[in-house]
């Protein structure tokens, strides 16, 4: 049996080369040197060659398989790389391209003074205590020192929901529940979060709905020097180290005596502008010494304890801290108007 090696030689080498991936060398592979591949049917044949060609035969069936073994191995470690070369390139990140940053929100402005006023206090020990709104008018108002038929009433516009329900129009009504829950675990220190209601006409100051922080502290000895001092703290933690505050006599049923806060204007440094309507300070809250008949109708002998409190509304604060003109923007929800306070974070 005689065979053309060099024509034999030259096919294997034309088909090895003309491999185009991984999947064909190695159909290839089995193809020649498989169990059943030509090499072995070459070798197989070595019984049919006459005895003194049997030497020569097998050293040109083993040079065939050499060659053949080690062009396949170099076949398949180039395609190898090849393809490996081309995953990168399809895998390749264009780290030039601009980021595809999702949408992402923001804190409502109010929500962001009420959380400001809230660590201010808790800083200073106090505790954070919320209420229902639908309050009774029992809270509200009798032991707020405000009787069915007292004048003051008239102030606050009230939403009944029966002869004995309310939507409550103060967080004046938690601090008079905490007051009755915690009269024999005095001292108290807290402040009370929470929406408030009251029948008003919608305007640019006025809204039927805003937020209120109330203020409650109640010990032995505690003065007007202690209320002075925790709301100047307050005022220049929202509005910057160099307002100053002063106090002006006011009414609150509730405390005795009442005051109000103003806060130097924050636009002009106290000069006078027209956000203070020239007069150098702009009033932020009520406040007072809590009057000795709540304390009594809670159960705290006003004899022994006294107590300051106060009441914040959260938008006038938003609304001077930030520059906002009308108080309905906090309610309507308009993203562009919502999407300023990203600049504040
Ligand atoms: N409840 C008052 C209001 O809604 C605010 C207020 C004033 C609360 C004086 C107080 C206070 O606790 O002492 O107008």
């Amino acid at each position: 049996m005689t065979h053309n090696w060099k024509q034999l030689e030259k096919e294997f080498i034309e088909k090895i080369e003309s491999a185009k991936d991984l999947n064909s060398i190695e159909n290839i592979r089995i193809e020649l040197l498989g169990k059943k591949g030509q090499i072995n049917s070459l070798m197989a044949q070595m019984r049919t060659v006459a005895k003194e060609k049997k030497k020569e035969y097998g050293m040109a069936v083993n040079s065939l398989k050499q060659l053949t073994e080690s062009l396949i191995a170099e076949k398949t470690a180039g395609l190898k790389e090849a393809e490996i070369l081309q995953q990168i390139q399809e895998d390749k990140i264009d780290i030039t391209l601009p980021a595809n940053r999702g949408k992402y929100g923001t804190l409502h402005p109010l929500t962001v003074v009420q959380q400001e006023i809230e660590d201010i206090f808790i800083g200073m020990g106090y505790a954070v205590v919320e209420g229902p709104e639908v309050e009774l008018d029992l809270y509200n108002f009798e032991r707020a020192n405000i009787p069915a038929d007292h004048p003051s009433r008239d102030m606050q516009d009230t939403f009944y929901v029966d002869v004995n329900r309310l939507l409550r129009t103060q967080t004046t009504a938690i601090q008079m529940r905490v007051l009755e829950e915690e009269h024999d675990i005095l001292p108290i220190k807290v402040v009370c979060p929470g929406k408030v209601y009251r029948k008003d006409d919608d305007d640019a100051t006025h809204s039927h709905q805003f937020v209120q922080v109330e203020g409650l502290v109640v010990g032995e000895n505690i003065t007007v020097g202690d209320l002075k001092g925790s709301l100047e703290l307050l005022a220049r933690s929202m509005f910057g180290s160099a307002r100053e505050i002063r106090l002006r006599q006011s009414y609150f049923p509730f405390t005795e005596p009442s005051i109000e806060i103003d806060v130097t204007c924050h636009i002009c440094g106290g000069v006078g502008c027209p956000t203070c309507k020239n007069t150098g300070w702009i009033e932020i809250l009520g406040a007072g010494m809590v009057h000795p008949r709540v304390l009594d109708m809670a159960g705290i002998d006003s004899k022994k304890y006294t107590g300051f409190a106060f009441g914040v509304g959260i938008e006038r604060v938003a609304m001077l801290k930030y520059g906002v003109d009308d108080i309905r923007h906090f309610y309507t929800n308009n993203i562009k108007f919502l999407d300023t306070f990203k600049r504040f974070e």
